[in-house]
Protein backbone atom coordinates (compact mmCIF):
# COMPACT_ATOMS: atom_id res chain seq x y z
CA UNK A 1 0.00 0.00 0.00
CA UNK A 2 1.39 3.50 -0.60
CA UNK A 3 1.28 5.99 1.80
CA UNK A 4 -1.28 8.77 0.88
CA UNK A 5 0.18 12.43 1.19
CA UNK A 6 -1.40 15.98 1.37
CA UNK A 7 1.26 18.87 -0.14
CA UNK A 8 0.50 22.01 1.57
CA UNK A 9 1.48 25.03 -0.44
CA UNK A 10 1.61 28.68 0.02
CA UNK A 11 2.93 30.00 -3.15
CA UNK A 12 4.47 28.69 -6.69
CA UNK A 13 4.70 24.96 -5.70
CA UNK A 14 8.46 24.10 -7.09
CA UNK A 15 8.76 21.42 -4.68
CA UNK A 16 5.06 20.04 -4.88
CA UNK A 17 6.00 19.80 -8.52
CA UNK A 18 9.33 17.60 -7.98
CA UNK A 19 7.07 15.38 -5.54
CA UNK A 20 4.32 14.59 -7.92
CA UNK A 21 6.65 14.16 -10.45
CA UNK A 22 8.34 11.98 -7.70
CA UNK A 23 5.32 9.85 -7.14
CA UNK A 24 4.54 9.46 -11.18
CA UNK A 25 7.88 8.61 -11.67
CA UNK A 26 10.97 8.58 -9.60
CA UNK A 27 11.94 8.28 -5.91
CA UNK A 28 8.44 7.76 -4.51
CA UNK A 29 6.81 6.02 -7.25
CA UNK A 30 6.72 2.43 -5.48
CA UNK A 31 5.61 3.95 -2.00
CA UNK A 32 3.94 6.97 -1.99
CA UNK A 33 0.87 9.28 -4.06
CA UNK A 34 -0.66 12.77 -3.59
CA UNK A 35 -3.89 12.65 -2.31
CA UNK A 36 -4.61 16.27 -2.37
CA UNK A 37 -2.63 19.53 -2.71
CA UNK A 38 -3.79 22.88 0.36
CA UNK A 39 -3.10 26.15 -0.04
CA UNK A 40 -3.68 29.05 2.33
CA UNK A 41 -3.37 31.42 -0.86
CA UNK A 42 -6.41 31.11 -3.26
CA UNK A 43 -4.63 33.02 -5.79
CA UNK A 44 -1.08 30.32 -5.44
CA UNK A 45 0.10 29.61 -8.51
CA UNK A 46 1.10 26.04 -7.46
CA UNK A 47 -2.79 25.17 -7.02
CA UNK A 48 -3.27 25.84 -10.68
CA UNK A 49 -0.40 23.72 -11.66
CA UNK A 50 -1.53 20.82 -9.28
CA UNK A 51 -4.93 21.65 -10.93
CA UNK A 52 -3.83 21.06 -14.42
CA UNK A 53 -1.64 17.76 -13.44
CA UNK A 54 -5.54 16.82 -12.33
CA UNK A 55 -4.61 16.67 -8.69
CA UNK A 56 -7.26 17.61 -6.12
CA UNK A 57 -6.94 20.95 -4.74
CA UNK A 58 -8.55 23.12 -2.40
CA UNK A 59 -7.95 26.35 -0.64
CA UNK A 60 -9.20 28.24 2.67
CA UNK A 61 -7.79 31.80 2.52
CA UNK A 62 -6.06 33.04 5.66
CA UNK A 63 -6.80 36.13 4.72
CA UNK A 64 -9.19 38.23 7.61
CA UNK A 65 -9.21 35.15 9.72
CA UNK A 66 -7.11 34.26 13.06
CA UNK A 67 -4.76 31.53 13.14
CA UNK A 68 -7.20 29.43 15.13
CA UNK A 69 -10.25 29.76 13.33
CA UNK A 70 -8.70 29.31 9.63
CA UNK A 71 -7.24 26.19 10.99
CA UNK A 72 -10.42 25.30 12.08
CA UNK A 73 -11.71 25.69 8.84
CA UNK A 74 -8.62 23.38 7.51
CA UNK A 75 -9.45 20.80 10.24
CA UNK A 76 -12.96 20.15 9.18
CA UNK A 77 -12.45 19.77 5.44
CA UNK A 78 -9.22 17.31 6.85
CA UNK A 79 -11.66 15.56 8.61
CA UNK A 80 -13.29 14.02 5.37
CA UNK A 81 -9.41 13.37 3.89
CA UNK A 82 -7.50 10.15 3.88
CA UNK A 83 -3.45 10.77 4.21
CA UNK A 84 -0.79 9.25 6.11
CA UNK A 85 1.28 12.51 5.84
CA UNK A 86 1.50 16.15 5.55
CA UNK A 87 3.94 17.62 3.72
CA UNK A 88 4.62 21.69 3.83
CA UNK A 89 5.99 22.72 0.49
CA UNK A 90 6.52 26.61 0.43
CA UNK A 91 3.76 26.88 3.26
CA UNK A 92 4.50 29.89 4.51
CA UNK A 93 1.79 30.07 7.56
CA UNK A 94 3.20 29.32 11.18
CA UNK A 95 1.43 26.35 12.41
CA UNK A 96 0.44 26.44 15.89
CA UNK A 97 1.21 24.33 18.72
CA UNK A 98 -2.52 22.86 18.98
CA UNK A 99 -2.30 21.32 15.36
CA UNK A 100 0.87 20.21 15.54
CA UNK A 101 -0.27 17.97 18.39
CA UNK A 102 -3.05 16.55 16.59
CA UNK A 103 0.01 14.85 14.11
CA UNK A 104 2.74 13.66 15.92
CA UNK A 105 5.78 12.61 13.43
CA UNK A 106 3.17 13.01 10.61
CA UNK A 107 4.09 16.37 9.15
CA UNK A 108 7.03 17.05 7.84
CA UNK A 109 8.52 20.34 6.70
CA UNK A 110 12.08 21.66 4.19
CA UNK A 111 14.12 24.72 5.35
CA UNK A 112 16.16 25.69 3.14
CA UNK A 113 18.94 26.32 5.73
CA UNK A 114 20.84 24.18 8.44
CA UNK A 115 17.61 24.16 11.05
CA UNK A 116 20.15 24.70 14.05
CA UNK A 117 21.05 27.79 12.48
CA UNK A 118 19.02 29.33 10.81
CA UNK A 119 15.22 29.30 11.70
CA UNK A 120 12.13 31.50 9.80
CA UNK A 121 11.66 32.88 6.82
CA UNK A 122 14.31 34.75 4.10
CA UNK A 123 17.10 31.68 4.18
CA UNK A 124 18.68 32.15 0.91
CA UNK A 125 18.82 35.52 1.75
CA UNK A 126 20.87 35.17 4.91
CA UNK A 127 23.21 32.51 2.91
CA UNK A 128 23.28 35.16 -0.02
CA UNK A 129 24.27 37.95 2.54
CA UNK A 130 26.34 36.38 4.70
CA UNK A 131 28.33 34.97 1.66
CA UNK A 132 28.22 31.36 2.45
CA UNK A 133 30.36 29.03 1.08
CA UNK A 134 28.00 26.64 1.68
CA UNK A 135 24.27 25.59 3.03
CA UNK A 136 22.58 22.97 4.72
CA UNK A 137 18.96 22.15 3.68
CA UNK A 138 17.14 20.32 6.26
CA UNK A 139 14.04 17.86 5.98
CA UNK A 140 12.62 17.85 9.62
CA UNK A 141 9.35 16.82 11.18
CA UNK A 142 7.36 19.74 12.48
CA UNK A 143 6.86 20.26 16.33
CA UNK A 144 5.91 23.07 18.45
CA UNK A 145 9.00 25.36 17.74
CA UNK A 146 9.10 27.41 14.29
CA UNK A 147 11.66 25.13 12.08
CA UNK A 148 12.65 23.32 15.13
CA UNK A 149 11.79 20.02 14.68
CA UNK A 150 13.47 16.38 14.88
CA UNK A 151 15.50 16.61 11.11
CA UNK A 152 14.94 13.94 8.78
CA UNK A 153 18.04 14.33 6.74
CA UNK A 154 20.44 17.02 5.82
CA UNK A 155 21.68 17.89 2.44
CA UNK A 156 24.96 20.48 1.45
CA UNK A 157 24.39 23.13 -1.17
CA UNK A 158 27.95 24.20 -2.71
CA UNK A 159 27.40 28.04 -3.38
CA UNK A 160 30.78 29.02 -4.19
CA UNK A 161 31.34 31.14 -6.57
CA UNK A 162 27.31 32.32 -6.50
CA UNK A 163 27.37 35.72 -7.31
CA UNK A 164 23.36 36.30 -7.22
CA UNK A 165 20.65 35.80 -4.78
CA UNK A 166 19.19 34.30 -7.67
CA UNK A 167 21.86 31.91 -8.26
CA UNK A 168 22.17 31.02 -4.43
CA UNK A 169 18.12 30.20 -4.81
CA UNK A 170 18.43 28.36 -8.11
CA UNK A 171 21.46 26.05 -6.76
CA UNK A 172 19.75 25.71 -3.46
CA UNK A 173 15.93 24.66 -4.90
CA UNK A 174 17.67 22.48 -7.72
CA UNK A 175 18.81 20.61 -4.48
CA UNK A 176 15.56 20.88 -2.71
CA UNK A 177 13.77 19.40 -5.74
CA UNK A 178 16.09 16.09 -5.53
CA UNK A 179 16.10 15.52 -1.87
CA UNK A 180 12.79 16.62 -0.64
CA UNK A 181 11.00 13.53 -1.94
CA UNK A 182 14.19 11.00 -0.90
CA UNK A 183 13.42 12.47 2.83
CA UNK A 184 9.99 11.93 2.43
CA UNK A 185 10.66 8.02 1.67
CA UNK A 186 13.18 7.64 4.27
CA UNK A 187 10.09 8.51 6.72
CA UNK A 188 8.05 6.22 4.78
CA UNK A 189 10.07 3.19 4.88
CA UNK A 190 11.02 4.03 8.21
CA UNK A 191 10.24 1.74 11.30
CA UNK A 192 8.06 4.39 12.96
CA UNK A 193 6.11 5.96 10.03
CA UNK A 194 5.19 1.43 9.78
CA UNK A 195 4.32 1.47 13.30
CA UNK A 196 2.09 4.91 12.92
CA UNK A 197 -0.03 3.85 10.28
CA UNK A 198 -0.16 -0.02 10.25
CA UNK A 199 1.19 -0.64 6.93
C1 LIG B 1 11.45 26.67 -0.78
O1 LIG B 1 12.72 27.28 -0.80
C2 LIG B 1 11.23 25.94 0.52
O2 LIG B 1 12.38 25.36 1.05
C3 LIG B 1 10.77 27.04 1.43
O3 LIG B 1 9.96 27.86 0.63
C4 LIG B 1 10.35 27.73 -0.75
C5 LIG B 1 9.13 27.29 -1.50
O4 LIG B 1 9.32 27.23 -2.88
N1 LIG B 1 10.12 26.51 2.60
P1 LIG B 1 8.31 26.46 -3.81
O5 LIG B 1 6.92 27.08 -3.57
O6 LIG B 1 8.33 25.00 -3.47
O7 LIG B 1 8.76 26.75 -5.21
Amino acid sequence: MKAKLGIFISGRGSNMLAILEACRSGALADCAVVEFVFSNKCEAAGLRKAEALGVSTFCIDNEGLKRKSHEKKLLEVLERKDFDLIILAGYMRVISADFVRLFPKKIINIHPADTKVHQGLGAYDWAWKERLIETKLTVHFVEEGLDTGEIIHQEIVNLQGADSLEEVERRGLAVEHVFYSEAIKKVINGKEFKALSGK
